[in-house]
């Protein structure tokens, strides 16, 4: 019976200890990501900082530029301790006449819950169907993965939003970047969205894109 109640108890320590090993995959930075996320961080050297990290979300963001808007995240990049759990968040700040762009997150789906203002949010599914609607505080809304979506503030006052991410790391791809921020030359753009050659100078200068 002693013997039993001993082998029982080993059982459970190990058990325990073993689950323990399990519990975090700290990102080690400084190794290259993989599709998984990152190497883990030598588990003695893991400290609380690797869960918590000082980030700008409970403040309104600069909204001072071509979108008036503002985005601020706390990601893998960020916070270590994410790493391979499935979760980050955010916050968007969108000032009257603001938008954020359409974009996609290729590896994560983005809840949006409106704490102040008004947004129109959407998204466009891969049958290019458009689900789209006026949010006003308290309204959560969800992105599905790697959908093109935007956010423009719908109402006279500034827009404020947490976002949560069904990944460590989303991604984020902007469309008007894609297209118009790089150097992909300004004849393949117009043979491949039949914009115009001005229209698409026009953009590639807002941009900062080339050729
Ligand atoms: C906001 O951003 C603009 C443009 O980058 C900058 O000129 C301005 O100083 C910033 N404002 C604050 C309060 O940081």
């Amino acid at each position: 019976m002693a013997l039993q109640t001993i082998f029982l108890f080993s059982l459970i320590l190990f058990a325990s200890k073993a689950a323990a090993q399990l519990d975090f995959c700290v990102a080690d930075l400084k190794s290259p990501a993989t599709p998984t996320g990152y190497p883990c961080k030598n588990p003695a050297t893991v400290t609380v900082d690797d869960f918590a990290f000082s980030s700008t979300l409970a403040v309104a963001g600069n909204t001072s530029n071509v979108f008036k808007a503002a985005v601020a995240t706390a990601v893998v990049t960020q916070l270590p301790g994410l790493n391979g759990l499935g979760t980050a968040m955010g916050r968007v700040d969108i000032a009257v006449g603001g938008v954020i762009p359409m974009h996609t997150h290729p590896s994560g789906t983005e809840l949006l819950l409106v704490l102040e203002g008004t947004i129109n949010a959407g998204f466009i599914s891969s049958a290019n169907n458009v689900y789209s609607k006026i949010l006003k505080k308290g309204d959560v809304f969800v992105n599905p993965r790697g959908l093109l979506h935007f956010a423009i503030n719908a109402g006279q006052e500034p827009a404020v939003g947490i976002v949560s991410f069904s990944s460590h790391l989303p991604g984020l791809q902007p469309t008007d970047y894609a297209l118009f921020g790089n150097n992909l030359p300004t004849q393949v753009v117009k043979a491949t969205t039949f914009l115009d050659e001005a229209q698409i100078k026009k953009l590639k200068a807002a941009f900062g894109g080339t050729n």
